[in-house]
């Protein structure tokens, strides 16, 4: 069928294919090309500063306050970025910060999209594209997490060393552009193993206890079940949530090397015997940001001469 029909069926059609059209942009990202658009977003924001950042940074839910403190700093809101998605969510600003920590350039998003908002896969990993474009070789995904492994704590932070995506998609899924990476990229090693190392040592240096797991990412946006969560275990996740598996898919395919972070905001359903709630998450993510902000500022300069 041709694309101009194709569309206007979908534009009539009043059948669950209704969602996949009002994400309009998932149809422009599927059917136009999306490494154009990413191109010229990419431009737009390295228009908006002399910086060159090498470093990108996804600061989720509670834990926005590192880009607060960059220098040099260049806000620019999403709203006004080319084809960016918008985040919905409650705790993300909104907005990408391109600064200075300690010397080091870096592009800090402040809040990203979720799957849960009715984002396509292709738009959530639509922002990763673009930190690819504008040149980032090393990418910092942070988030909030529910703990599963019960030796961790609230507010412990646990460096990503693998995921089980539950989230049912796949920013992959479609055509594949070969510009931006492989049509069946390797996923043996996702998270950087030396920038897990680096992550660990310089949490040893800040006399902080940091530890490595696994990320089970579903697509919410409830939270879990109890039995959820047994089972989640059972199939050996140490953590859950629900962001950062489609930007860490997106990275990857494009050869850009990742360390992940999450903030353990809360223990997953059923292992306290109280309910979850996301002001808990927000406020966590509140009381360990000093923490956190020390360690992406300790792992930094590490990452920094690995991408330079
Ligand atoms: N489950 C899923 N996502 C989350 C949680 C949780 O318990 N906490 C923070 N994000």
């Amino acid at each position: 069928m041709p694309r101009n029909l194709l569309f206007a069926v979908l534009q009539a059609d009043s059948s669950p294919l209704k969602r996949i059209r009002n994400d309009k942009c998932y149809w422009m990202m599927t059917t136009q090309d999306t490494y154009a658009l990413a191109e010229s977003a990419a431009a737009f924001l390295l228009s908006q500063t002399s910086l060159r950042p090498k470093i990108g940074l996804v600061l989720g839910s509670g834990l926005g306050a590192f880009a607060d403190d960059l220098t040099e700093a260049t806000r620019i809101p999403y709203a006004q970025i080319p084809s960016f998605p918008r985040s919905t969510a409650v705790g993300h600003a909104g907005q990408m910060v391109i600064g200075k920590a300690g010397g080091i350039a870096v592009a800090a998003m402040q809040g990203r999209v979720h799957l849960y908002e009715g984002y396509a896969a292709v738009k959530v990993a639509f922002p990763t594209r673009v930190l690819g474009r504008m040149g980032i070789r090393a990418l910092i995904l942070t988030n909030a997490a529910g703990g599963i492994n019960t030796q961790f704590k609230q507010g412990a932070l646990v460096v990503i060393s693998d995921h089980i995506n539950l989230q049912g998609q796949n920013p992959l899924v479609g055509a594949n552009d070969e510009r931006f990476g492989a049509r069946f990229p390797d996923m043996t090693q996702v998270y950087s193993k030396p920038y897990r190392e680096i992550a660990l040592q310089a949490a040893r240096k800040l006399g902080k206890t940091v530890h490595q797991g696994v990320y089970a990412g579903l697509l919410g946006p409830s939270y879990e079940t109890p039995a959820e969560i047994r089972y989640l275990r059972t199939i050996g996740a140490d953590l859950v949530g629900m962001s950062t598996i489609p930007e860490a898919i997106a990275a990857r395919h494009m050869g850009i090397k990742i360390l992940a972070i999450s903030c353990v905001t809360n223990m997953a359903a059923g292992i306290l015997d109280q309910p979850l709630n996301h002001e808990e998450v927000l406020e966590t993510g509140r009381r360990v940001q000093g923490d956190f902000v020390a360690l992406l500022n300790a792992v930094l300069p590490e990452i920094a001469k690995d991408v330079a």
